[in-house]
């Protein structure tokens, strides 16, 4: 699942946050892909209101992936080894801590500042600040060049509207990545898109639980981003809540495609 297709009846809480004067904290990049005419309403909008949420509230929205977290067959599904990793839509770093030790070289792209911030501290809190570059860019015009990475890879961060990937954004992917390397869609949305692009989906089992930090931090973040399961989270009494409770698909599938290499020159034989 990709945060922006959460059903806005679910978000109510999230969309009464933030109001349409601020988005005014857009930069005109951002605008004019997440307010491409000019106007929206949060309110209405749960897609402005998770933008908005990433410039305005960045550590509580770190709080939210930091208890989400990925199924370890998806990260342990992804190439090891690998000379270069790129990451699209990185937010504060949920799957790129865990692409440290794959590649030896990891870009990370992220067009939110705070959250940059926040991932760069992670970073070097880990020590890790020099072997990650954190930079800003979009899906649609990733400042990478041709057959740059092994691995382009995107966690809840991509999905077919033009704003937040689109088909520009996966052509782009795709450019960055070489042949014979993979480009993968962390728990993607709207499969039969990209299984129409060539992308091929494994989903990894098991009970999976958002793992809060304390029972009262999960009455909390419940409140504001699983209303309706708020009095189910309150009831449990747990830090723990299964997904199920929640209402929303876990974090344990993966999409992707092995770039074909390019037919060489044929041989003609005299
Ligand atoms: C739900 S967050 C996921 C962040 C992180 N990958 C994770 O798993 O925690 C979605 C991310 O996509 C980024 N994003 C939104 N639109 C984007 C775009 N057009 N290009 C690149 N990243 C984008 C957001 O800034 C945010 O960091």
């Amino acid at each position: 699942m990709t945060r922006p297709e959460a059903p806005a009846g679910a978000a109510r809480e999230l969309r009464s946050r933030y109001t349409a004067a601020d988005l005014s904290v857009f930069t005109c990049d951002e605008a004019s892909r997440f307010v491409p005419q000019g106007n929206g309403d949060p309110h209405t909008d749960v897609v402005l209101a998770w933008e908005l949420l990433y410039r305005l509230e960045p550590e509580l929205y770190d709080r939210l992936a930091g208890a989400e977290r990925l199924h370890p067959g998806v990260v342990d599904w992804l190439p090891r080894d690998v000379d270069r990793i790129a990451e699209v839509g990185a937010g504060t770093g949920r799957l790129t801590l865990e692409l440290m030790g794959r590649g030896k070289r990891v870009v990370a792209v992220e067009p939110a500042r705070p959250l940059r911030r926040i991932l760069r501290r992670k970073l070097a809190a880990a020590g890790q600040g020099g072997r990650v570059r954190v930079i800003h860019g979009f899906f649609d015009q990733l400042p990478l060049p041709d057959d740059h990475a092994d691995l382009v890879v995107a966690c809840s961060a991509f999905t077919p509207a033009p704003g937040h990937g689109g088909a520009v954004g996966l052509a782009e992917m795709e450019r960055v990545c070489r042949p014979g390397g993979r480009v993968v869609i962390i728990w993607p949305n709207h499969l039969d898109w990209l299984a129409t692009r060539g992308y091929q989906y494994v989903s990894f089992p098991g009970p999976m639980s958002v793992e809060f930090g304390s029972y009262r931090e999960a009455v909390e973040l419940a409140g504001i981003f699983y209303p309706r399961a708020a009095e189910e989270v309150r009831r449990l009494g747990q830090r723990t809540v299964p997904f199920e409770v929640l209402g929303i698909n876990p974090p344990r599938d993966l999409a992707f495609k092995v770039l074909a290499h390019e037919a060489g020159p044929v041989k003609l034989t005299p």
